[in-house]
């Protein structure tokens, strides 16, 4: 097994046409390997000759985005092949489709971080046909193709089996934000954040990842305090259970090193205007779950925070997660820590409406999460 949790050989490089997509990078006009398959390419498939995907290809200085039909032999090998019923709508699936991006690995790409669905092909006994499963992080839709195609081929290591009450569309509602929004409340429970410690700070509050954290963790009982820059999100963030709300104003402002100990914890999926107003007003011990970059990614602090109060700066990757945590941690997703009342705020696009999605979610105008309804 491969660090990432991947199983099986990995794919030979084809050396009679060097580009060839068993290695990304071809055009899909000449996807056709004349050469040497893979081991890990499946020499049978229940892909069917043609699907529709969404495609981001770059072409000069721009990206073209759109419905394209594919074939099996266009997607990469994997031990399991899925048929896509949802994905989702992710700040990194925007970038992913925008020339100045920086997160594309491969050109054409099918973006989609995060897809559920059906296994209609399978060489892992552990994973049968029929089974509902998810599949998020790791290369898919930055540098191998993703989540925005009515089919795609993944390795066993990647897929999480789906719980029974979750259906794919509740599971892509949650998605890789939420899932990131519970990785984020776990670290801060582990380093010992508890109800009836003070206020948690969530900031970015009505995108994918701020809405799902202010939910699970005033389920959980803390003091969750919402800081927003859509004044009118207030009403749907106290009803997933925030007990104040700031504006983006008060958690940018310039100030000192040192200010107030205010919060017992927080969870920043901003990064660059508000993480060193955050570290400045934790309280002593206390920490911040960073997770994103939404407003930026420099961050300018000092290191009065860590040297004279102790907080911590916890670094959230769910990207790169080993698989045997993600399955657990999307196994509490269905249980405790199940984001109760977002359903409201869940928009559904499909493949042929997804570019506006795509638009709004970098431009900052996420309100809760989209979802893409891919196949029926
Ligand atoms: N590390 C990981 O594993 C991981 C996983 C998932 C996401 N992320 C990252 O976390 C961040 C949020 O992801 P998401 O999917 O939750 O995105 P999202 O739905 O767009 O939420 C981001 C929110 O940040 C706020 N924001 C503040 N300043 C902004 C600005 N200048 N531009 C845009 N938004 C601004 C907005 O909320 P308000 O208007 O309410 O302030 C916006 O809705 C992204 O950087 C993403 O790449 C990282």
């Amino acid at each position: 097994m491969f660090r990432d949790g991947r199983v099986g050989v990995i794919a030979r490089r084809c050396w009679t046409i060097p580009a060839c997509f068993v290695n990304p990078g071809h055009r899909f006009a000449t996807f056709r390997c004349a050469g040497r398959r893979s081991a890990s390419v499946r020499a049978v498939t229940a892909i069917p000759r043609s699907f529709r995907a969404y495609i981001a290809e770059k072409v000069d200085d721009r990206v073209e985005r759109g419905v394209r039909s594919l074939a099996a032999s266009d997607l990469p090998p994997g031990e399991v092949e899925i048929r896509v019923e949802w994905s989702s709508v992710n700040y990194k699936d925007g970038l992913a489709t925008r020339a100045d991006g920086k997160v594309a690995r491969i050109s054409p790409l099918i973006p989609g971080i995060d897809l559920a669905g059906k296994v209609v092909s399978s060489a892992d006994p552990a994973l049968a046909v029929g089974a509902t499963v998810l599949a998020h992080g790791y290369d898919l839709g930055v540098a191998r193709h993703g989540g925005y195609s009515e089919f795609q081929r993944v390795p066993a290591g990647w897929v999480v089996p789906l719980d029974a009450s979750l259906d794919p569309r509740e599971a892509m509602a949650i998605g890789t934000a939420g899932f990131t929004a519970a990785m984020s409340v776990i670290a801060l429970e582990d380093r010992g954040l508890r109800p009836g410690d003070g206020p948690v700070l969530v900031t970015g509050a009505s995108g994918g990842v701020g809405s799902t954290a202010v939910a699970i963790l005033a389920q959980r009982g803390h003091e969750v305090w919402a800081a927003t820059g859509k004044p009118d999100e207030e009403a749907r963030l106290r009803t997933l259970g925030a007990t104040g709300v700031l504006s983006r104003d008060d958690v940018t402002a310039s100030g000192k090193p040192l200010e107030s100990e205010r919060w017992a914890g927080a969870v920043d999926a901003v990064g660059a205007a508000t993480l060193p107003y955050v570290l400045r007003t934790l309280r002593t011990g206390a920490a911040v779950a960073s997770s994103g970059n939404a407003s930026g990614p420099k961050l300018e602090t000092t290191v009065f925070p860590f040297i004279l109060r102790g907080v911590a700066l916890l670094g959230m990757d769910s990207a790169q997660m080993a698989i045997e945590r993600r399955r657990a941690i999307w196994a509490r997703l269905a249980d405790d820590l199940r984001p109760r009342g977002t359903g409201d705020a869940v928009t559904d696009v499909d493949l042929d409406t997804l570019d506006g999605a795509l638009d709004a979610i970098v431009a900052g105008a996420a309100r809760g999460r989209w979802v893409v309804r891919v196949s029926d």
